[in-house]
């Protein structure tokens, strides 16, 4: 009796009844606002020179760095796209470090020997994307070329761009896709484009590390590439966490500059940056990086066994899609897309 006389002073219980949407799994699909798909995935990928074969990786469980010339590396694609996991990032470790990181532009550089070995393998079915930094080239480990001024030790902007614009040639005329430089230098995907089209690599795009924080989740990659800065740190590029509009503002230079796809960086302490880039400016592709501290966060917790990592990782990932992420790249594409074959 109470239930209709609630009913009859207006409350719409017991007539609507959220939970009839959640009874059947086929309604809860049908009904739902988020998808998951592996073809939304981008597989980072780890090359090194003077490698004789894979090498597993301490902060990254479940992922090698591979010689750039190997029939492993190969496979790992063939099973990538056998899995609808299309979109791979390459990042390379050369044989020799110098001030100016000069092997990051080198044809004979890991990551270019690796593209085309792919490419000659498999020809154009993976989309190659090639991230585009001097950090794990150069022997001072900074993004950009680092310079004593009366305020101390700066990373002098425009002389790093161009060296950008020389690593994005190479790359493309190793046959990338895509260039992802991820240095957070002022005016680099201007300077990207420029170079990119004056040397004819006008269909290769620029997926922009547009805002990308300094951030302690980075630790992981840091180990496995070497590329922690031998001083400083690198707070006087990439972004304060405590910044959430700036993030619109670095993605809207961006696209001036002409940038294709744009991108949060990390994603998961940043999903209300993921959002305030999509609200904002919904017409432009918005890829999110999902880093390597939050890959391990999980690995991490499942080591412990308290805590499911198959449910945990989908999510996660389903969280960074639900805020506006329309791309993630992942270290968990294959595992993600092999639970989504199986799971729904
Ligand atoms: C360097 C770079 C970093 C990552 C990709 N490129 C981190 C850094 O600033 O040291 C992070 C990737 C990850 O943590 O998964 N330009
Ligand atoms: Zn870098």
């Amino acid at each position: 009796a109470w239930l209709r006389e609630l009913a009859a002073s207006g409350f719409s219980f017991p007539r609507v009844r959220a939970r009839r949407l959640r009874i059947h799994p086929g309604v809860r699909s049908l009904v739902a606002e988020t998808r998951l798909d592996p073809s939304m995935f981008i597989l980072p990928l780890f090359v090194e020179d003077g490698l004789k074969s894979p090498k597993p990786l301490r902060g990254l469980p479940g992922h090698y760095k591979y010689p750039p010339e190997s029939r492993e590396l190969v496979e790992l694609v063939s099973r990538a796209l056998d899995l609808g996991v299309r979109n791979f990032l390459i990042f390379g470790t050369p044989g020799m470090r110098n001030f100016e990181g000069s092997e990051a532009w080198s044809p004979r550089g890991p990551v270019q020997r690796a593209i085309r070995f792919i490419r000659g393998e498999m020809g154009w079915k993976p989309v190659v994307m090639a991230d585009v930094c001097l950090c794990g080239y150069t022997d001072h480990g900074h993004c950009g070329y680092p310079r004593e001024t009366p305020r101390g030790v700066l990373i002098e902007n425009d002389r790093s761009i161009e060296a950008y614009g020389r690593v994005s040639v190479s790359l493309a005329e190793a046959g990338a896709d895509f260039v992802a430089p991820s240095g957070m230098m002022d005016g680099q995907v201007a300077a990207i484009r420029r170079a990119l089209d004056e040397a004819g690599y006008t269909e290769v795009g620029i997926m922009s590390y547009s805002a990308k924080y300094a951030s302690g989740f980075y630790g992981p990659f840091r180990d496995v590439m070497d590329s922690s800065p031998r001083f400083g740190d690198r707070r006087s590029y990439q972004m304060d966490p405590r910044n959430r509009f700036e993030a619109v503002k670095e993605v809207l230079l961006d696209a001036v500059e002409g940038a294709d796809i744009v991108m949060v960086k990390p994603a998961l302490s940043y999903l209300d940056v993921i959002s305030e880039v999509k609200r904002s400016i919904p017409w432009l592709p918005l890829a999110a990086y999902n880093v390597s501290g939050e890959y391990l966060m999980l690995k991490a917790a499942a080591e412990k066994g308290l805590v499911d990592y198959e449910t945990l990782m989908l999510e996660v990932l389903t969280s960074i899609a639900r805020a506006g992420a329309d791309a993630v790249i992942t270290y968990h594409a294959l595992e993600a897309a092999e639970a989504l074959k199986s799971s729904k």
